[in-house]
Order: C-alpha cells, then structure tokens, then sequence
C-alpha cells in the first residue's frame, strides 16, 4: 500500500511502500537506521541484517544523504521518537543515488545555507518554518471567510505609490513608468465600497536599503479593510485575528513548534484584548527605560519598539502617531489633528512592528489638502479621490506582514528563513 509519512499513523500493523528521501543515517554490522524524509514528515526506518535479503541491507548500508528511495516496511509504534512511529524494513530501491550533498550534518555557515537555499529548504528546521507560515495563511482564509470577508486581489503592477515614493520599485510598462506594488490599500479601499469587509494576500516589494533581522525587499502581506469601520473596532478585528492565528498554529503545529524548541508558553499568553497606549505614553516609557534622547515627533526603530514590548507579554498596539510620520491617507483624530487614529502592533520578544493600520480619511476637501502636501499631483491618484466622491463613509483596515508573523510564532531570529526564497538587499539567488 502507497502511502506517506503524514499518514502512516492509519497504518499502524501493516506493510506500506513510501518514496522518500535519505537524511542520515548509522549503521553497525548487523542493524541500519534511515533518517527519512517524504516532504510530509520525518521518519526513522530500522533494516535488521539477519530479516532482510543480503543485497537490501548492502543497498541501505551504502545509501548516500539525499538518495531518493521507495522504501517498503511493517509501520510500528515507537514512543521514543517525538513522531511516534518507526517502518520495519523489508526492502529499498534506490531511485537516484545522490553524490555529494552540500548540505551535511555539521555546522554551516548562514551564507552558505543561503546559497543552497534551494536545498536548504529540506531540513527539518526550515520544514518546520514553512508548515508553520502555511497553517498562517490556512487560518487567515479561515478568520476571513468566517467572518464575512470577500477576497480581492489588488494589482502588482500600479501607477501609484501606497507608502511615499522613496521604496518604489520602477520598472517600465509599454510607454508608461510603473511600479511593484508596495500594498494594495488603496485598491483594497476601492474594494471595500463594493464589497464592504475585504482582505488581499499578496506580494509587496519596497527597495529599502534595509538590511535587518526585520526587512525583506519582496514580502507578503495580508491586508483587510472594511467599510463602516472606525479606529476602536478595527482595533477589536486585529486582535481577534491575532488571537486566532496564535491558537491555530499552537493547535495545528505542535511538533513544528517543538523541532523548533518555541517556548509556547509565551505563545498561550496571546489572547485578546491587547493592551494599547498612545503615541505619547509610549514617548513616556522609553523616557524612563533610559531613551533619553527620544523627542516628540520622532518615529520608533527596532531597539525602541523592542523596549515597549518588553513592558507586555502581549503584542501591544501603539495608537495616534503623530500626522508628520505616518502616511498621507490617514484619518487625524477629530479632537486633535496633529495625531492619526492609526495604530502598529508590536510584537512581544522582539519581533517588531507586525501590523500597520488606520482609519482612512473620507473626507474629500481633507483629502485634497494632503495630495498637495504630499505632492500627489499625478492623474494616477484621480480614481482614489473620487471614492471619497462617490457615497464616501468612515473605513479602516491594516496590513499584517506575513514574515515577521512567522518568524514571531515560530521563533526564529530572521525574516530570512520565514520565505522560501529570500530576496534581500544583496540577494537574489536562488
Ligand atoms: O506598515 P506598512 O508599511 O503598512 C502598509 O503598507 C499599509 N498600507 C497597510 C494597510 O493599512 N493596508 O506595512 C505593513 C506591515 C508591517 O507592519 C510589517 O509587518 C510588514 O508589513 N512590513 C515588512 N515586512 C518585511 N519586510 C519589510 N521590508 C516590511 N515592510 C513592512
Ligand atoms: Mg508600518
């Protein structure tokens, strides 16, 4: 019978043929142990010289790492291993001997991983990354569709800028200049005034000269926005989503999270409300965590962001930035127009700014009054306006960054190893 790792649980007792990869493995005289791999799991099988013919237990002593093999073999229990099930071999056929894998089980520098990427993508840590932004992007759809969402794809190739013009990709299209997206927002908004509760996941590209544990220059971004919705309730959305995230990959993810040694008892912590503080008392906290520096004004980085989050054990969202840092389309809060009825929410140990979201503004004289502050004189931006025309009303929405969502939950230092195929300011191979 056919079948693979995932599914040998089903197979308990009885004789089942896989096709896998060889990992690693120890051999004596008279016993082999085959590190497996299928893709769905990870699985040690057990030849014993004196129940196979010669030339089996000749072929899986001699197998290199990455051999692609059937493997055939009696599935048993085995409370030892964390997966809890070891194949009995009866027989192995090679199906391509592989030579030299770059990848061995010693220690391997970052960069050199990097360039094998391609390869590196097969080892446990990085498989357990991977299931890990999969089950992300399973229970996005499942929040979403659940609770009424519509799903739109905004366009990748746009005539306009969502998030100022310094990050933009310029690439050219027929006659015209065009750029990747950097968001879908504006469109997304677009979107909500026909749908009315919307959400995109797609990709997003920014030329940041950024080269951070933070910043990818292509990543992925999910990005609902509704209609009727002000600041306090798309607040409420955003923690409820978070919430649901957190408790799918604990629920679904149990022995990624434990390859990848996820301390999950911070994890279980994560349920909604979310604490929140303004712009301001934020400024207040980091004066007394010692930032002596730090003004009024001033946009936070990373060592900032850091500190606020270590006062809480839960993401926490920091509310009315000042209008001067923050995006053009943003609402001002209606009892003092220097501050924005926007929010970031940070994550705890570190991982930053996972969400940018705010009210919209849907006035259109205001709305006109920041294109010219902003410059955005381009005809380009004609049809963003006109929402605010046509039948405008209060809106929200926000953008979570799938990566640094996955390197939070799963706990590894770098977006780099929460993508398939990194693209970073000096890297675009493989
Ligand atoms: O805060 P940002 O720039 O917000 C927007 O783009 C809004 N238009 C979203 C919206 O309201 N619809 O980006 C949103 C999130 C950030 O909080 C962060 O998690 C992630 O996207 N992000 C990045 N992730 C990896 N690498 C980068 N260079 C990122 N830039 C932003
Ligand atoms: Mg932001």
């Amino acid at each position: 019978m056919k079948t693979t790792i995932a599914k040998l649980s089903e197979h308990v007792g009885e004789e089942v043929t896989i096709g896998a990869w060889l990992r690693n493995k120890r051999s004596s005289g008279k016993i082999a142990f085959l590190q497996l791999r299928d893709g769905t799991g990870f699985v040690q099988g057990v030849v014993v010289k004196s129940d196979v013919p010669e030339e089996v237990f000749q072929t899986a002593k001699n197998m290199t790492q990455e051999t692609s093999l059937y493997v055939t073999g009696k599935v048993v229990e085995d409370s030892r291993s964390s997966f809890g099930y070891e194949i009995q071999v009866s027989n192995v056929e090679v199906i391509h001997a592989a030579t030299d894998y770059p990848i061995t089980p010693k220690e391997h520098g970052t960069e050199f991983l990097m360039d094998n990427r391609h390869l590196w993508l097969r080892s446990q840590k990085q498989h357990a990354v991977m299931k890990i932004r999969n089950e992300i992007i399973r229970a996005t759809y499942e929040y979403f569709h659940e609770n009424g969402y519509t799903k739109i794809d905004p366009p990748i190739l746009t005539g306009s800028s969502a998030e100022g013009t310094t990050e933009l990709f310029h690439t050219k299209y027929f006659e015209e200049e065009a750029y990747l997206s950097q968001s879908g927002q504006l469109y997304m908004e677009a979107a909500a005034m026909a749908f009315n509760k919307v959400f995109s996941f797609g990709p997003t590209f920014r030329a940041e000269k950024s080269k951070t544990r933070r910043h990818l220059i292509e990543f992925w971004m999910i990005e609902p926005e509704m209609a009727f919705v002000e600041h306090a309730e798309s607040l409420e959305i955003q923690e409820n989503y978070i919430s649901h995230l957190v408790a799918s990959v604990l629920k679904n993810c149990k022995l990624d999270l434990e390859i990848l040694g996820r301390d999950t008892a911070k994890l279980a912590k994560v349920t909604a409300p979310f604490p929140r503080i303004t712009y301001d008392k934020a400024i207040e906290l980091l004066k007394e965590k010692g930032f002596d520096d730090i003004e009024w004004g001033e946009d936070f980085g990373a060592p900032h962001e850091t500190a606020i989050a270590e006062s809480f054990d839960k993401p926490v969202f920091i509310t009315h930035y000042p209008a001067a840092i923050k995006a053009f389309y943003m609402k001002p809060d209606p009892n003092r127009e220097d501050v924005v009825l926007c929010a970031d929410l940070i994550a705890p140990e570190g991982y930053g700014e996972i969400i940018g979201g705010s009210q919209r503004i849907d006035d259109l004289e205001l709305m006109e009054k920041r294109y010219e502050e902003h410059n955005l004189t381009s005809d380009a931006y004609n049809w963003y306006l006109e929402l605010r025309k046509y039948g405008s009303v209060p809106h929200s929405g926000f953008g979570l960054g799938l990566e640094r969502t996955v390197a939070w939950l799963s706990g590894v230092e770098h977006v780099r190893e929460t993508i398939p195929f990194p693209r970073l300011l000096n890297r675009l191979y493989p």
